[in-house]
């Protein structure tokens, strides 16, 4: 979800519904705005994407200077008008990110006390708290104090008061919230992109922090400790509003596929060391030491790390325990003290990858991240990060970023490798040379649109595909796989290409294209086995391959030849094809590519 909060000098309304647009790609089930109208709270919600908000509010529009907004992904309640925030009582108003855990037993309480409840939120709990502190007799600040400590869970909230003009409070716990900074206006956001044209003066509060707004500033509070006064750096945001503009682009999406030979190509040169050809370790780091990795992440950032393990397991001789943020600590694998755990995240405030951060740390490992947002909260908590520079993807379905996290993760693979004495100097000039020629074989790559977006009518009518690979490949049919599903709404799943006997065979006829994926390497001859198995079954193979490969594999259904590149860096050339082949299906089908149904770009609950 995404919240702000406007304490301004002239009707807010309108500034907030700009800000929530800059933080949609985090949840668009429904949205909401309040403000003070005279001193009391007024508000306007509505379902469904933030246009809906928005015709609202040209019908009953809003005049107040003070006022928070919200634009949600649903976890209690249906994503209808009354669960939509803000939730508020006659006294209070509060915008909300995250899950109130004991939500139900303070639920109960409340309801024994005879309070009303008019939505399904677990939200609404907090507002009728408050509320009753506030009748009580507290004030606005000491009502916010008291009902924090009760609540569990991860969250950020923003609070409006009835005849407050001047003050907002914030809180977080686990979920993001920064203060932007105005000149006589004030504010809150879950990110800076969202306060990028207010203002760039930022500062970001810490888990535990409680900041009281007001047109003249704000004062933090340490309110899950001991409730003093902590001092939180004003910092200089360097997103700007142009950032995440689409430019000619029809999507976001199609904006950021474009965009990797270059923000590959920056990401890098970042993490090597171009003119001496090395990769470059980062500090704190010593590989030589270590015994073995551990890597988490959820999603597309997940798949990132399985093709890391191949590299690290390869060029540095390191076992790798890898699984999904969600699962990792459910395991309980033993994990070294001293040893090192890298998680992966574009957001990086994933709640299930920063649950397995605190995890890890509390079992004495140092943390590395690979993190495209450096002033997020996994990037924060950890004791290295290793910044990726996709810049701002706005897009729910992950592509530059993606890319990006590969590249900084072969580029620690191959430093690994040399800190471990693995790989010798020459092994070490030929992967980094590999690597500065990904931009170029990129641009190449992209060239194939065409006759992917042809391709894509016939994946339009399909019902399943299936997508295959063989070593590093696997995990980008996974990753293509996942594309696909998540945007044009067709199942499909991803298999290692010599697990496709053993089941997954059964599901093939004449309607169900496969997307093989494989480079003329080592692998090749026994990945074009499982092809053939498929084809002999009347199955429509689609075949990703250079033009080596494309020679040796004859004939299929469809070929799509990429540039030759070095086995170790096709990864991230294939996941082009994968990404351009998902982006023209969903386009073709008319589906939402930028913001798919029930996903959301940044998922802080668990
Ligand atoms: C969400 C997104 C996925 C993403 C995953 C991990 O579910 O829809 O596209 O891969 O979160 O996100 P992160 O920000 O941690 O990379």
């Amino acid at each position: 979800c995404g919240i702000v909060g406007i304490l301004g000098s002239k009707p807010v309304a309108p500034q907030i519904v700009d800000a929530l647009k800059r933080l949609e790609y985090r949840g668009y089930d429904s949205a909401g705005v309040a403000t003070l109208e005279r001193g009391e709270l007024e508000r306007r919600r509505a379902p469904g994407k933030l246009k809906f908000l928005e015709e609202k509010l040209e019908l009953e529009p809003l005049s107040g200077f003070a006022g928070i907004g919200h634009t949600r992904w649903a976890t209690h309640g249906a994503p209808n008008e009354r669960n939509a925030h803000p939730h508020a009582t006659e006294r209070v108003a509060v915008v909300h990110n995250g899950i109130i855990e004991n939500f139900r037993e303070l639920k109960e309480e409340l309801l024994d006390f005879g309070v009303n409840f008019q939505s399904d939120t677990d939200t609404e709990v907090v507002a009728q708290m408050v509320n009753r502190e506030l009748d009580a007799g507290k004030t606005p600040e000491l009502a916010v104090a008291a009902v924090l400590a009760r609540l569990r869970g991860a969250f950020a909230l923003v609070f409006l008061f009835k005849g407050e003009d001047d003050l907002m409070i914030g809180a977080r716990r686990g979920s993001p919230l920064a203060v932007g900074y105005g000149d006589g206006e004030m504010f809150f956001g879950s990110d800076a992109i969202a306060l990028a044209p207010f203002t760039d003066q930022i500062s970001y509060l810490n888990d535990g922090d409680c900041a009281i707004v007001t047109r003249r500033g704000v004062k933090v509070r340490d309110c899950d400790g001991s409730g003093v006064a902590v001092s939180r750096p004003v910092q200089r945001s360097l997103a700007n509003a142009a950032m995440i503009d689409k430019g000619n682009y029809r999507h976001f999406m199609a904006k950021e596929i474009a965009e990797q030979p270059e923000v590959v190509g920056h990401t890098l040169a970042h993490h090597l060391d171009m003119a001496n050809m090395r990769a470059r370790v980062p500090d704190g780091i010593d590989f030589a030491t270590l015994d073995r990795l551990a890597i988490s992440a959820c999603g597309t950032a997940f798949y990132a790390g399985l093709v890391a393990r191949y590299w690290f397991e390869k060029f540095a001789r390191m076992p790798v325990d890898i699984d999904i943020a969600s699962e990792f600590r459910y395991r309980e694998p033993p994990l070294k003290e001293g040893g090192l755990a890298i998680m992966i995240s574009q957001s990086g405030e994933t709640a299930d990858t920063l649950a397995t951060l605190r995890h890890c740390r509390e079992q004495g490992m140092q943390i590395a991240s690979v993190c495209n947002v450096p002033t997020s909260t996994i990037a924060r908590d950890s004791d290295a990060v290793l910044p990726t520079l996709a810049g701002p993807e706005i897009g729910v379905a992950s592509t530059k970023a993606f890319t990006c996290q590969l590249a900084t993760l072969a580029a620690l693979a191959v430093a690994a490798g040399r800190a471990r004495k693995v790989l010798t100097a020459e092994d070490e000039f030929r992967l980094v040379n590999a690597l500065i020629e990904v931009p170029r074989l990129m641009t190449e790559t992209l060239k194939l649109e065409p006759q992917i977006e042809r391709l894509a009518k016939t994946f339009a009518h399909s019902r399943d595909a299936l997508y295959l690979g063989r070593g590093t490949s696997y995990p980008i049919a996974l990753e293509g796989a996942l594309k696909l599903k998540e945007i044009s709404y067709i199942h499909a799943e991803g298999y290692a290409a010599g697990e496709l006997k053993h089941g997954p065979i059964a599901l093939i006829d004449e309607d169900v294209p496969v997307v093989v994926v494989a480079p003329f390497d080592q692998l090749f001859e026994k990945t074009v086995s499982n092809m053939q198995e498929v084809q002999a079954r009347g199955g429509k193979v689609v075949l990703i391959t250079d033009a080596e490969g494309a020679i040796v594999a004859g004939e299929t259904f469809e070929t799509l030849i990429v540039p030759t590149s070095y086995a170790f860096v096709s990864p991230l050339i294939y996941a082009i094809p994968m990404q351009l082949l998902a982006y023209h299906t969903a386009v073709f089908m008319g589906t939402d590519v930028d913001q798919p149904r029930n996903l959301a770009k940044s998922v802080t609950v668990e």
